[in-house]
C-alpha cells in the first residue's frame, strides 16, 4: 500500500506508452483558459454574491490566492513529471501507492463532478438564451433536476453526450476547436466589463460584507470553483512539445489572465447592477440553491424585483438590466459556446487520470485501450461521459460545484505536501521549474486548501470522507493486488535499447494497444 512508483519508472512507462505529443504553449494556455473560465463566473457569481455580497470581490482574490500558491507547486513536479496523471502521478511517486489512489479517486470529484457543473450551468444559459432571443421555452421539467421541482435536466444531458463524441474523436480536433471557444469567452467577458464597469456605483458596494467574513471566505470556498482547471494543463503534459518549458508557463500564464478578468467582472456586477443577498421574510440567510431561496426569489419576482443572486445566468441577466438587452443575450450565446470547452477539457483531464491509473494497474486495463483510428482512450471517455451526463441530469449546479472542490482542495492539498517532501528526498534530481520560496509557499498553499475545505456547506464536506471511504474499499478489493508495482511490473529507461530490463518482469503492459509512437 505504501510503495511508491519510482520516478524514473514513471518516464521511462510514458516514454513508451506516449500519447502523441501535439500540443505547444499556446495550445496549452489556451486549454488552461479554456479549462478555467466558465460556470464559475458565467453563473455561481450568483451563489457567491448570496454568501457574500460585494464581499465576493475578496473571495475572488482569497480563492484565486489559494490556487497561485498551489499552481506554483503544481509546476515544479509538473516540469519534473512531465507525464499524464496529474496530482495522482506525482503522488504515486512521493507519498505512496495508497495515497496516489486517493488523490486519483478525489480527482475524480474535481474533473467528472466539475464537468457536470459546468453542463448545468450551461443548461441555464441555453434555457435563458432560446427563451429571450427565440422566445422558445423549454417545460421546466425537462430543464431542472428534482430539486428545482423538475425531473430531468435535459440540455445539461445532451450538451454532456456531444463533448464526448468530440473527445472520442481526437485531442487535435478537440484542442483547436477549443482555441476557438476560448477567444469566444474572452470577447463576452471583454464586453462585459467593457459595458459594466462605467457605470460602477459606490453605493452598490455598500454594505460591503453583509454575512461577514465567514460569508466571506464561504464564498471563496465555493467560488474556488471558478479557478479550477488550470491543473487540467498539467495532465496534459504527456501530450505537450517541451513539456519541462511549456507546461510552467501554461499554468501560471492561464491562472493570471483568469484572476484579472474575474476581478473586473465581479468588480463590474456589483457596481453597476448591485449583488446583496436575498433574506428570507424574517430576516434570516438563505442558502444558494435552497429551495426556501427559489421560493423566497420567485416572492421577489412577482413583485418585480429581479436580484443577482436569484439569476441562472448572473452575467447575461446583468447586462440585461443595465440596458443592454441585446449584448446580454450575445453574451448568453457566448456560454452557450463557450462553456462546452470547459466540459471539454474536464472530461479530457479525468479520462487521461483513468487511463494512467489503468496503464499503472490500479484500474481494468481495458480503460486504458487506445483507439486504432482516433488514437484516443475511447472507452473510457465513453464511461467518463456516461457518469458525468448521470449527475448532471439530476443535481444543481451549486452542489456539484461544491462537491468537485472538496475533490480538488484534497488533490492540491497533496501535491502541495508532495513539493516538499522531494525537497527534501530527491534533492539533486533536475527541476526545470522550481517553486520560489517553497518553505512559504507550499505550506501557504496546504493552510489555504485545509481552510476552504473547512468552509464548504457541510454536505460536501462530509460527501468527501464518504467519497474516500467508498475509494479505499475499492483500492482493496482491486487495485492493491492488481498493480503493476506491486507485481514487480515496472519499467525504467532503457537508454540501451539491448540491455535487459533492470527491475524484474519488465513486459508491455497488457492493454494497450499498438500505442502511438511505440
Ligand atoms: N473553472 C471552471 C468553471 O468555472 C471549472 O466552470
Amino acid at each position: 500500500m505504501w510503495r511508491v512508483k519510482p520516478l524514473d519508472a514513471i518516464l521511462a512507462t510514458a516514454e513508451k506508452k506516449s500519447l502523441h505529443r501535439s500540443l505547444g504553449v499556446v495550445q496549452l494556455t489556451l486549454l488552461g483558459v479554456g479549462a478555467i473560465i466558465g460556470t464559475g463566473i458565467f453563473v455561481l457569481t450568483a451563489e457567491a454574491a448570496q454568501k457574500a455580497g460585494p464581499g465576493m470581490m475578496i473571495s475572488f482574490i482569497i480563492a484565486g490566492a489559494v490556487c497561485a500558491v498551489a499552481a506554483l507547486c503544481y509546476s515544479e513536479l509538473a516540469s519534473m513529471v512531465p507525464v499524464s496523471g496529474s496530482a495522482y502521478t506525482y503522488s504515486y511517486a512521493v507519498l505512496g501507492e495508497v495515497f496516489a489512489w486517493l488523490v486519483g479517486w478525489a480527482l475524480i470529484l474535481e474533473y467528472a463532478v466539475a464537468a457536470s457543473a459546468v453542463s448545468v450551468g450551461w443548461s441555464g444559459y441555453f434555457v435563458g438564451l432560446i427563451e429571450h432571443s427565440l422566445n422558445v421555452t423549454i417545460p421546466p421539467e425537462f430543464a431542472n433536476g428534482p430539486y428545482a421541482g423538475g425531473i430531468v435536466n435535459l440540455p445539461a444531458v445532451v450538451i454532456g453526450l456531444l463533448v464526448t463524441l468530440l473527445l472520442i474523436r481526437g485531442t487535435r480536433e478537440s484542442a483547436t476547436v477549443n482555441a476557438v471557444l476560448v477567444a469566444i469567452k474572452v470577447a463576452a467577458l471583454s464586453a462585459f466589463i467593457w459595458l459594466a464597469l462605467p457605470l460602477i456605483k459606490d453605493q452598490n458596494f455598500q454594505p460591503f460584507a453583509p454575512l461577514g467574513t465567514a460569508g466571506v471566505i464561504g464564498a471563496a470556498a465555493s467560488i474556488f470553483f471558478a479557478y479550477v482547471g488550470f491543473d487540467a494543463v498539467s495532465t496534459a503534459a504527456e501530450e505537450t512539445k517541451n513539456p519541462q518549458r511549456n507546461v510552467p508557463i501554461a499554468l501560471i500564464g492561464s491562472l493570471v489572465i483568469c484572476t484579472v478578468f474575474y476581478l473586473l467582472v465581479a468588480a463590474g456586477a456589483i457596481g453597476a447592477y448591485g449583488a446583496q443577498p436575498v433574506f428570507g421574510a424574517g430576516g434570516e440567510v438563505l442558502a444558494p440553491g435552497s429551495m426556501a431561496l427559489t421560493q423566497q426569489c420567485a416572492t421577489l419576482t412577482q413583485a418585480g424585483q429581479q436580484p443577482l443572486v436569484c439569476s441562472k445566468e448572473a452575467l447575461a441577466h446583468v447586462l440585461r438590466q443595465i440596458g443592454q438587452p441585446q449584448v446580454g443575450n450575445l453574451l448568453g450565446l457566448a456560454a452557450f459556446l463557450a462553456l462546452p470547452s470547459v466540459i471539454l477539457a474536464m472530461i479530457y483531464g479525468q479520462t487521461r487520470i483513468f487511463f494512467v491509473m489503468s496503464r499503472d494497474g490500479l484500474l481494468p486495463s481495458v480503460l486504458s485501450r487506445v483507439h486504432p483510428k482516433f488514437k484516443t482512450p475511447h472507452i473510457v471517455t465513453m464511461l467518463t461521459g456516461a457518469g458525468v451526463m448521470l449527475a448532471a441530469a439530476f443535481l444543481p449546479v451549486g452542489k456539484l460545484a461544491d462537491i468537485s472542490n472538496s475533490g480538488t482542495l484534497f488533490a492540491f492539498l497533496m501535491v502541495s505536501l508532495a513539493v516538499m517532501i522531494l525537497r527534501k528526498t530527491n534533492p539533486d534530481r533536475k527541476r526545470p521549474f522550481r517553486t520560489p520560496l517553497v518553505w512559504i509557499v507550499a505550506p501557504l498553499s496546504v493552510l489555504g486548501c485545509a481552510v476552504l475545505f473547512f468552509f464548504l456547506p457541510h454536505d460536501a464536506k462530509l460527501l468527501f470522507p464518504i467519497w474516500s471511504g467508498v475509494g479505499l474499499v475499492v483500492y482493496l478489493l482491486y487495485g492493491v493486488h492488481k498493480s503493476h508495482v506491486g507485481r514487480g511490473i515496472i519499467e525504467v529507461p532503457e537508454l540501451d535499447p539491448n540491455a535487459p530490463p533492470t527491475s524484474a518482469g519488465a513486459q508491455p503492459m497488457p492493454g494497450v494497444e499498438n500505442p502511438p509512437g511505440s
